[in-house]
């Protein structure tokens, strides 16, 4: 079974031994290096994730505590302890942190996926839920999803097929989740403002385009998610968004649609390379519930 961890970081209001004696301690962790914290650890014992599981084995803990610079970062394995983090004590840990990534990315924080808790991300947050990724919207869109999973997997194969002798596109795709990471401090700030402008350049034109084709009357009926957030109204009947806004958010959930999905389907297909059993477990289970006659579906997927 896949073990999740939940990680929260706090940022500390002082340094540890600073703190008032009526206050409830760290849980257990490592002991951190003076200013810097754990990251020669996490650096030296990679991946993270391994690091950390190892770690709360060796501490018997369901609960661990790591530092990074003057933030600490817990970590939770626990089912029991999950909900006071994410459920009593929400409010706490709801937050996140401003960084120069985040704020560029998400066009000075008019979005909901890295913005700190506020007004703004309220009203993302109602929007995207209400008529973005409702239910609803997930149905009436299946024909597309088939349609770009077609391409998808046509895409891969004429990869594979062409015996990897022009990966120019391929290439193209990795240097852009390259250009995206979102690494904060000196020196990366080029790097995230020209990221951020090859995606504008790319999508803002088309965002444009089809608010003006909205307002000219040529388009009646909505067919894909941008039509969704151009369609959005608040309870006034005025829409929700503003261009501005349509932009930074769809720019943000190509980033949590296609950089996040294909980062943990490149990390389970790694993994199941490493543990053939798995592998070949996953091939007969294909085989068995779908057969070798067609593709994948969505429904197929419980
Ligand atoms: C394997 C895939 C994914 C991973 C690992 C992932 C990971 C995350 C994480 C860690 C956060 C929290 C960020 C924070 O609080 O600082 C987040 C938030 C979010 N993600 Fe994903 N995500 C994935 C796929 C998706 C997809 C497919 C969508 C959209 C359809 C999506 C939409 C969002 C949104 C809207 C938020 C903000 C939620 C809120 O503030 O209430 N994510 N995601
Ligand atoms: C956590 O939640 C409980 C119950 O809602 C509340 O009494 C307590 O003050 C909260 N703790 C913090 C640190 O906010
Ligand atoms: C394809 O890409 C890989 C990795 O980026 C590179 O090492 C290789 O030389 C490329 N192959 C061709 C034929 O361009």
């Amino acid at each position: 079974m896949l073990l999740v961890i939940f990680l929260f970081v706090v940022k500390a209001k002082g340094k540890a031994s600073k703190r008032k004696s009526n206050q409830a301690p760290f849980p257990p962790g490592p002991t951190p290096w003076p200013i810097i914290g754990n990251p020669p650890e996490i650096w030296r014992k990679r991946p993270a994730f391994r690091w950390i599981h190892g770690l709360m084995k060796e501490h018997h803990t369901d609960i661990l505590c790591a530092r990074l610079a003057n933030s600490h970062v817990v970590a939770v394995t626990s089912p029991v302890i999950a909900p006071e983090f994410l459920k009593k004590n929400d409010s706490v840990f709801a937050s996140r942190p401003v960084t120069m990534a985040t704020e560029y990315s998400s066009r000075r924080f008019l979005t909901i996926a890295v913005v700190p808790w506020g007004d703004q991300w309220k009203k993302m947050r109602k929007v995207v839920t209400c008529d973005i990724v409702s239910a609803s919207k997930l149905r009436s869109l299946l024909e597309n999803r088939i349609e770009e999973a077609d391409n998808l997997v046509r895409f891969i194969y004429n990869q594979c097929k062409s015996n990897g002798n022009d990966n120019s596109t391929a290439s193209a795709v990795v240097n852009l989740r390259l250009g995206m990471r979102q690494y904060s401090g000196n020196g990366h700030e080029k790097t995230v403002c020209k990221a951020m402008k090859i995606v504008s350049e790319y999508q803002d034109p088309l965002i444009d385009e089809r608010v003006q084709e909205w307002r000219e009357g040529k388009r009646t009926e909505p067919e894909d998610l941008l039509d969704a957030f151009i369609l959005a109204k608040d309870s006034n009947g005025k829409p929700s968004l503003s261009i501005e806004e349509i932009r930074a958010q769809c720019a943000e959930l190509m980033l949590a649609t296609v950089d996040n999905p294909s980062n943990a389907v490149e990390w389970a297909m790694a993994e199941m390379i490493n543990q053939l059993e798995t592998l070949l477990k996953a091939v007969e289970e294909i085989d068995s519930l779908v057969g070798k006659e067609r593709l994948v579906l969505e429904a197929d997927i419980p």
